[in-house]
């Protein structure tokens, strides 16, 4: 038996509005071999705030990428695909104490108090993660059945053979969970284009995620007002520069500082409140998306906890510890952006549904 279910290639295939990423994995006997990868971009309209608008044209971007994907070759192959953070639901619940074939009953009943959509429209996953004498936790994720169904429609025309959708979280955290962060509970942000997602985690486990419009997208448009410049010399400008403290760069910090800080006010506000329902303090942050290559966030970011939590772990997370194959595959660095379709491939593959 290898890593894989049935030894075929696998693929993550993670959607965005601005992107489509694929991680193609491939079993060398007994681990993962990187055949091909891919990060295509997609002109705006297509996606917009996370609904399909176009399907006749992500169809036909999907088959481009296929034949020129950035790096090896995709086939296809069996995937899974990426179910977006703000369309999904993902909490844990508590119900009392009863055997699996009970629960199975229970948990939809009890989950629909809490998920703001009915349930007749949505999937629902779930799965016991923990609990008491008396008690259990059920971590629930709950996803929009309009939005899956026609995105499975698309990849399906497209001949990919989706074998599962999965929230964006579960697989950012299957890509960068170690033993050592499996122990703790810790923070994820997940900063792409649009939003941010905080991510909170417990003995390996989703317990809470949020998704806030505060990510890369905001950083641009904040050096285009300051600065006066147009978008794209804004998003030059902020690869370049970031969040360095030189004197060139001083005003181009002055205006990330406003919207890194309602962000850092966002993350404050989850981690209080999940201490605030738990025994275990939050004693990691953990950094991927490609608004984690910022320049100099980390240390920013260790600046701003350094008053009232000295010892929380701040870094960057690195996409590949599960994969072993560091060859082939981009710098820690580049890959922060391929983090969840890492996360997808993996499960694609079998490792730890
Ligand atoms: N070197 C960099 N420094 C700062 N921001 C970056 C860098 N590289 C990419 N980004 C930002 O990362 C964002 C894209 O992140 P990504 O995870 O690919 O997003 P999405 O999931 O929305 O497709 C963009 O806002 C882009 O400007
Ligand atoms: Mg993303």
């Amino acid at each position: 038996m290898g890593l894989f279910k049935n030894n075929e290639p696998v693929m993550g295939f993670d959607l965005s509005d601005v992107s489509i990423k694929i991680m193609h994995f491939g079993n060398n006997g007994n681990n993962y071999d990187v055949l091909g990868f891919t990060d295509h971009t997609l002109p705006k309209g297509i996606m917009v705030n996370d609904i399909i608008k176009e399907d006749a044209l992500l169809q036909k971007h999907i088959a481009a990428l296929m034949k020129k994907p950035d790096y090896g070759k995709i086939n296809a192959s069996q995937i899974v695909a990426s179910i977006p953070e703000s369309k999904a639901f993902v909490r844990v619940i508590q119900i009392p104490k009863m055997s699996e074939d009970q629960a199975k009953l229970a948990v939809p009943s009890e989950a629909e108090q809490y998920i703001p959509v009915p349930l007749d429209q949505t999937y629902l996953d779930w799965q016991i993660i923990g609990g008491s004498d008396d008690k259990m936790d059920v971590l629930v994720t709950a996803s929009p059945r309009t939005y899956v169904d026609n995105f499975l429609s698309i990849l399906k025309s497209t001949g990919l053979r989706p074998v599962a959708f999965e929230v964006e979280s579960a697989a950012v955290l299957r890509a960068i969970s170690t033993p050592k962060n499996r122990a703790e509970d810790f923070v994820i942000l997940d900063m792409n284009t649009y939003r941010t997602s905080i991510i909170i985690a417990s003995n390996g486990n989703l317990q809470f995620t949020s998704s806030v419009p505060i990510a890369g997208d905001a950083f641009t448009q904040s050096i285009a007002r300051a600065l006066g410049v147009s978008e794209e010399e804004a998003e030059k400008i902020k690869r370049e520069s970031g969040l360095s403290d030189s004197s060139e760069s001083n005003q181009v910090k002055a205006a990330l500082v406003p919207v890194m800080d309602n962000l850092i006010s966002e993350i404050r506000n989850t981690i209080r409140f999940h201490e605030g329902h738990s025994s275990e303090k939050i004693s990691e942050i953990i950094l991927v998306g490609g608004t984690a290559k910022l320049k100099n966030i980390v240390d920013y970011l260790k600046e701003q906890f350094a008053a009232d939590r000295p010892e929380m772990e701040i870094g960057l997370g690195n996409p590949w510890v599960n994969v072993f194959q560091p060859e082939k595959t981009p710098s820690i660095l580049d890959s922060l952006s391929y983090t969840t379709a890492i996360g997808l491939a993996l499960r694609a593959a079998g490792a730890g549904v």
